[in-house]
């Protein structure tokens, strides 16, 4: 059995649904579970429920494989699978900082009421540090099998948009265990992932716990950092964009995520450094994440000094004005529009007044349902008809290849805000456009 655990995942959100194809792609027996029976039968049908490059293709072959199915029945999967991988989502909880741990506990509860014989469940979950110790605990008392049950942590590190390559071929695996067997299961459920050279951190629950929001807050405040630069560069007429390019160079500061610009959106930079940050105060150690805050901060301006330079090029009043958006989702290449800076920005100046056409190549579907109040184009061009300005704010490959000459034949005035510094302002202005972006002059 070691050598070919079979696998079950609970929650088949962006998280679980890729774990799983993957897992079953790799060559394992897998069911994915989900109390959303809608997303279960889209599932089985063979449709991603979410926008995912490559994804898609490979849901057809596990399905075709026979080794994939999905379900929405616990004791099933209870039944079926030897290692449990607990995907569900940890959002902000309303009003509060704090993660929600609802679907976690509903999760393992529900799975371990069934748990009749020796199995390990494994969170893959972000969740706050502590909340493996406390898991342990509900899976002995809930479980027919008892301590029979073991629980193991393994952070999962993926990135929308290239959630296959980071599944089959991650930078590391860190494997939380607190036995010699939790951590033989999980190197035979990750076989052929390990067999890649992939390296693996053998740790207990609570530092693999901390390792995922320790990364995640490392990323953010490498983003605000350069954001902040950015605050001075707009204060002393620098330009960050040439500054960020000089820091890079330096192999200690490295280049990535040290892109400036609208700053960080989605499902889990924001919520986690919150979160993050509030359960060290509940530990007696918000000082040591104190920063944490100050970071958040630094990224809410970059939204607001956006939503000031749109205003600006209107002349100090946007009431009235159309202003084209390109870009809805957090990020280019995903449909996300969890915390997304440009719907942020787009909805507040909506609220100011002006009139504000969206357009996402990915994400139309999902803007709508949430900005309803805001108006919607069939692509670049057409959100950009009559427009008095236009506003950059996701970076998708067909925006930052837009000529500005199809652009200067349906705006009203050539003006453009470049939230993301995907375009090249020499280009632009050599186009009679009046060009703006964050930090540079
Ligand atoms: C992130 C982590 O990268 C991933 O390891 C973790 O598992 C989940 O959270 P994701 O949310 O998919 O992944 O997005 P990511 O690519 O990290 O981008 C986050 C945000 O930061 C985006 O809104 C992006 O536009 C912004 N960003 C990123 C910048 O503003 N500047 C940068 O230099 C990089």
């Amino acid at each position: 059995m070691n050598n070919r655990p079979r696998l079950t995942v609970i929650g088949t959100g962006y998280l679980g649904a890729t774990h799983a194809i993957c897992m079953a792609v790799m060559g394992y027996e897998v069911i994915g579970v989900d109390v959303d029976a809608t997303k279960i039968a889209r599932l089985s049908e063979g449709e991603v429920p979410f926008f995912e490059p490559g994804l898609p293709e490979l849901l057809t072959k596990a399905l075709e494989s026979g080794r994939l199915r999905f379900t929405t029945d616990f004791a099933e999967a209870a039944e079926f699978g030897d290692v449990h991988f607990i995907c569900v989502g940890t959002p902000q909880r309303p009003g509060s900082e704090a993660a929600d741990l609802t679907y976690v506990d509903a999760s393992v509860t529900e799975l371990a009421r069934h748990l009749t014989r020796r199995a390990l469940v494994v969170g893959k979950s972000t969740v706050p540090v502590g909340t493996a110790a406390r898991l342990t605990e509900l899976i002995h008392s809930t479980a027919p099998a008892g301590d029979q049950v073991e629980l193991a942590w393994n952070p999962e590190f993926l990135r929308e948009g290239f959630a296959v390559d980071d599944t089959m071929k991650p930078d590391r695996m860190v494997f939380g265990v607190t036995s010699a067997w939790a951590e033989e299961m999980l190197r035979a459920a990750f076989a052929p992932v390990l067999a890649q050279g992939v390296p693996v951190k053998v740790t207990d629950l609570q530092t693999a716990e901390l390792v995922k929001v320790a990364a995640n807050s490392f990323l953010a405040t490498k983003i605000s950092y350069i954001n902040a630069m950015a605050e001075v560069c707009e204060a002393t007429g620098a330009d960050v964009h040439d500054l960020a390019e000089a820091l890079a160079y330096d192999e200690r500061i490295g280049g990535k995520f040290l892109r400036p610009g609208l700053g960080f959106g989605g499902g889990c930079l924001p919520k986690d450094i919150r979160a993050f940050a509030h359960r060290a105060e509940e530990l007696g150690v918000g000082q040591a994440v104190g920063f944490l805050r100050e970071i958040d901060g630094i990224n809410r301006r970059r939204r607001a000094r956006t939503v000031d330079l749109v205003v600006e090029l209107c002349d100090g009043d946007v009431s009235g004005k159309k202003v084209a958006a390109l870009g809805a989702a957090f990020k280019p290449n995903s449909d996300d529009i969890r915390d997304a800076p440009a719907l942020d920005v787009a909805a507040t100046l909506a609220r100011m007044g002006a009139e504000v056409i969206v357009f996402d190549p990915a994400a139309m579907d999902n803007a709508r349902r949430q900005h309803p109040e805001l108006g919607y184009g069939d692509n670049a061009i057409d959100a950009a008809r009559d427009a008095d300005v236009v506003v950059l704010l996701t970076e998708w490959t067909e925006f930052r290849e837009l000529e500005p000459a199809a652009m200067t034949a349906v705006v009203r005035q050539t003006k453009i805000v470049d939230g993301r510094h995907a375009l090249d302002p020499v280009k632009w202005r050599a186009a009679g456009w009046e060009y703006r972006a964050l930090g540079r002059p």
